[in-house]
């Protein structure tokens, strides 16, 4: 059983923002033994859980308020939260704080020797994403029409296989695209990292250890300015 006293904190597990988020929890303070590959680390100086997860798992466990914080891309958390919505569902959270890294756009990309003119030379287009929701409130806004290809993973190889016309995904360096013969198009979302909490009451030993972790990233982020 979880003790329920102890703050819970979800970060991605392995990807782009789990060195990062470590060393952001590290510098508050907080000393956590992660040697071993363990779902749940606990902190040894403070009465606070870890839990690793995959990144796409935190705006969910955030929402449904099974972990207190969550330090997640904006990119998945408004993706989820689109999802939600459009399933009917109300979800609350609060963002405490843009973070400092995480930089990434979500991006059309189309094969190199694709004649790309505008965004409307997609109308009609099939298109492998992980963000089915993102990309259809961009082409709503446009009023484009097109047909998504549902990928939670290697996205970039759906044009070569002949699964769909262009993709949008993530765009860090740009390596992953020019890897596959794609290039980006279009930014249709800028993303950084942020630390999310979860909606409700929070016990006044609980909040008070989040007021303080809030002073030492405020701390913290502007020494890298
Ligand atoms: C994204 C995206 C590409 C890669 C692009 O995945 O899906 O695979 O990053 O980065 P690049 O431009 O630097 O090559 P990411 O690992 O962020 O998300 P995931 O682990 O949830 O798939
Ligand atoms: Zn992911
Ligand atoms: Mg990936």
């Amino acid at each position: 059983m979880l003790d329920k006293s102890r703050l819970r904190i979800a970060i991605q597990k392995s990807g782009r923002l789990s060195d990062d988020s470590r060393e952001l929890l590290a510098r508050c303070g907080i000393k956590i033994n992660l040697q071993q590959q363990r779902l749940i680390a606990y902190a040894e100086n403070m009465p606070i859980d870890l839990l690793r997860v995959r990144d796409d798992d935190i705006p969910g466990l955030v929402m449904d308020g099974v972990v207190d914080l969550g330090i997640i891309g904006e990119n998945v958390l408004e993706e989820e939260l689109l999802s939600r919505l459009a399933q009917g569902n109300t979800p609350s959270y609060k963002t405490l704080r843009r973070l400092d890294f995480g930089a990434c756009r979500l991006s059309l990309a189309a094969p190199l020797d694709f004649n790309y003119t505008g965004a409307e030379c997609l109308n009609g287009a099939r298109i492998a994403t992980s963000y089915p929701h993102l990309l259809k409130r961009y082409f709503d806004e446009k009023g484009i029409q097109f047909k998504s290809c549902l990928l939670n993973g290697s996205v970039e190889v759906a044009p070569r296989a002949g699964l769909a016309d262009a993709i949008c995904d993530l765009v860090s360096t740009g390596a992953t695209l020019e890897a596959n013969g794609l290039k980006e198009v279009e930014v249709i979302y800028r993303s950084k990292a942020c630390l999310i909490q979860r909606d409700g009451e929070m016990s006044a030993d609980k909040q008070q250890l989040i007021n303080r972790m809030m002073t030492r990233i405020q701390g913290v982020i502007q020494a890298r300015e």
